[in-house]
């Protein structure tokens, strides 16, 4: 049997084992996928001890996977700078990014959204905000605003999405003046940590989607001034994470599971979480 596993820190409320273990079934394959907690000293060691086969990678350990693949990694993968899936060859690890594509199913078919020239608002410039960029870009959106705290990095992934004309980086300070988007996404950390710094009620209004890459109570914040701004959809990202899965698994199995009834089931679930709350 062969083993897979997710690294990230914190690890211990992931979704993802229930999530694989779902689509194993499914798929009728003997494995098994369990969460390993390792912070970027010791992942490399914990990695090379999991004896997987395969493996998800989750924060803050996405940057970490991509330089452990020594340049092995999918076009997607080298866009975005981070790895959010390995696979083991012969040679050693090769690595993958299936977030971006994970999102866009999301939206497009689970939310039936049409991302074609949207005017789109990214929060946030790191792993995840690199790992979804080049995947909206590649979805035909009109334009892309990256908005960070530190603006260097906003400006380090607009330079690296290669899209000069679509995509631009802004400061935090310039938000009340950007006028209102299409779709908003939050992809900062900020909700886990600390908090997300006050948002314009401007940005959003009656037509608008936000999306938070987060789920559960880390994404409540974002999603909360979301409804209160007048956004029409408030989605968060147990979607994403279940269609990024689908994606993993199919890089290591070879078939792409059938998402909606894991979705239903998970966000069945936390709907209990929030409420139980
Ligand atoms: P991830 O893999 O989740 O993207 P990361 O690479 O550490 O994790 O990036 C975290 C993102 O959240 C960054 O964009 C970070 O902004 P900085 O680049 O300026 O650090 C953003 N972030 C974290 N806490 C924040 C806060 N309190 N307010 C605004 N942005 C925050």
């Amino acid at each position: 049997m062969k083993h897979y596993a997710v690294f990230g820190s914190p690890i211990a409320h992931s979704q993802s084992p229930r999530i694989h273990a779902a689509f194993a079934k499914q798929a009728g394959i003997a494995m098994d996928y369990v969460a390993i907690e390792a912070d970027l000293d010791h992942f490399a060691g914990a990695l090379a001890a999991s004896g997987v086969a395969g493996a998800n990678i989750t924060l803050p350990l996405k940057e970490a996977a991509f330089a452990l693949c020594n340049g092995r990694v999918s076009a997607r993968a080298q866009r975005a700078g981070a790895v959010n899936t390995l696979l083991r060859d012969a040679h050693g690890w090769r690595g993958d990014n299936t977030d971006g594509l994970g999102l866009v199913r999301d939206l497009t078919e689970r939310h039936g959204l049409d991302l074609r020239q949207r005017r789109v608002l990214l929060l946030g410039a790191g792993g995840a905000a690199r790992g979804v960029a080049p995947a909206l870009l590649d979805a035909g959106i009109h334009s892309l605003y990256v908005v960070n705290r530190s603006p260097a990095r906003a400006e380090a992934l607009v330079d690296a999405s290669g899209e000069p004309d679509r995509a631009h980086a802004r400061a935090w300070d310039a938000l009340p003046t950007m006028g209102e988007f299409d779709l908003l996404i939050n992809a900062t950390s900020a909700s886990r940590g600390g908090s997300l710094p006050a948002l314009p009620m401007a940005l959003a209004g009656p037509r608008s989607t936000a999306v938070d890459l987060s789920y559960g109570e880390a994404a409540v914040p974002f999603l909360a001034w979301a409804r209160a701004a007048g956004c029409q959809h408030a989605i968060d990202g147990l979607g994403m994470l279940v269609e990024q899965a689908a994606e993993s698994f199919a890089l290591w199995h070879g078939q792409r599971p059938e998402t909606d009834a894991v979705f239903a089931d998970l966000s069945g679930r936390s709907d209990a979480l929030r409420t139980a709350d």
